[in-house]
């Protein structure tokens, strides 16, 4: 749907936009409709109806014959049908936008009173921007550092609470290169409405030449999670050989842990914040809960960079390039120069403890 010519609306630029408005169409029609029909109903009854003269005494319905079991019926069934639409449409609408592709370019993202802080994987960071490359599916991982906050950005029609201790995923597809604006849509203290940014959605040449100009060599995402992971200190105990004091983290992202008890989940990015500032809410079969916790001596951007890094290592990444290996099952993340497009060779990788 094409809003150009009513200014009230955002610009449309995303793969859900058209799906979002036409829905928005649906429900204004259906409210529009009825809202007519019923005022003219009320005007011209009260005209027909209206007592005749001043002596008139009004009839009981019933002894009226006025009461039909079909008109009851379909006053009820129509509208039902009509509401179950906006439930089943919507319904489709919001699993589509719950369920980004896997070949989706996966950003990082910590909202903060307040600011935008946006991490890519290449290593370039920015600051209540955020650089993405037109048509191409673009995955958000977010959180925050202090209270509820609302990733918003009108334009793509999609919306993400970020919530302390936990992250949550927004997935779009921009369509049309551009500017937009990016808000927090969740009140967050006295500077919420001051929490603002800008989307720019560009060519994929410019995009590659912002992304190797801006900020980067001082190595992708990866690479500064494994000189966290010896500045903290974590590969004293996580020794890669196996024969450490905790667990071997080679390969261990997206694989299946056994924890005390006989408890089995999947090693994935909230596993693995967990295990960093809660090391003892999940121990891992085998082992002692002797791990302190790094809550407060890692931020949530090293947390999300430690994150990258024990998804770059496992058996698999020898013959990857220096900036990780993509996840297992997933087409590689967006190509960069001396980090060659391999789609064929990646969508045939697995890794033993695949969970896809
Ligand atoms: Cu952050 Cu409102």
């Amino acid at each position: 749907m094409d809003w150009k010519y009513l200014p009230i609306f955002p610009e449309s630029a995303s793969n859900f936009a058209p799906h979002v408005d036409a829905l928005y169409a649906y429900l204004v029609a259906v409210s529009a409709f009825f809202s007519i029909l019923i005022a003219i109903v009320i005007v011209v009854f009260a005209y027909k109806y209206q007592r005749k003269s001043d002596t008139e005494i009004p009839v009981p319905l019933n002894d009226h014959g006025a009461g039909s079991l079909i008109l009851e019926v379909t006053w009820s069934v129509i509208p039902l049908l009509l509401s179950l639409v906006m439930f089943g449409w919507g319904a489709v609408i919001f699993f589509n936008e719950s369920k980004p592709p896997a070949d989706a370019m996966e950003i990082w993202v910590t909202g903060k009173q307040w600011m935008w802080k946006i991490q890519h994987l290449e290593g370039t960071r920015e600051i209540n921007e955020l650089h993405i490359p037109v048509n191409r599916n673009i995955r958000l991982t977010l959180t925050s550092e202090d209270v509820i906050h609302d990733f918003y950005v009108p334009a793509f029609r999609t919306k993400t609470d970020v919530v302390p201790g936990r992250y949550t995923t927004e997935w779009f597809r921009p369509t049309k290169v551009g500017e937009y604006h990016l808000f927090c849509a969740e009140y967050c203290g006295t500077k919420h409405s001051g929490m603002v940014g800008t989307v720019y959605v560009m060519n994929e040449g410019d995009y590659e030449a912002w992304l190797t100009g801006g900020g980067a060599g001082t190595g992708s995402m990866a690479e500064k999670g494994a000189a966290l992971f010896q500045q903290l200190g974590c590969v004293t105990c996580h020794a890669m050989d196996g024969k450490g004091r905790c667990p071997n983290l080679n390969g261990v992202y997206g694989s299946k842990v056994e924890l005390k008890g006989g408890q089995v989940v999947t090693a994935d990015a909230s596993y693995i914040r967990e295990s960093i500032v809660n090391p003892l809410a999940k121990i891992v079969n085998g082992y002692d809960g002797i791990m302190p916790t790094f809550q407060g001596l890692a931020t949530e951007d090293q947390i999300q960079q430690l994150i990258e890094y024990v998804k770059s290592i496992g058996p698999k990444s020898g013959a990857a390039s220096s900036l990780g290996a993509p996840e297992a099952g997933k087409a590689p993340r967006y190509p960069l120069p001396g980090n060659p497009k391999t789609p064929q060779k990646a969508a045939t990788q697995k890794s033993p403890g695949a969970a896809q």
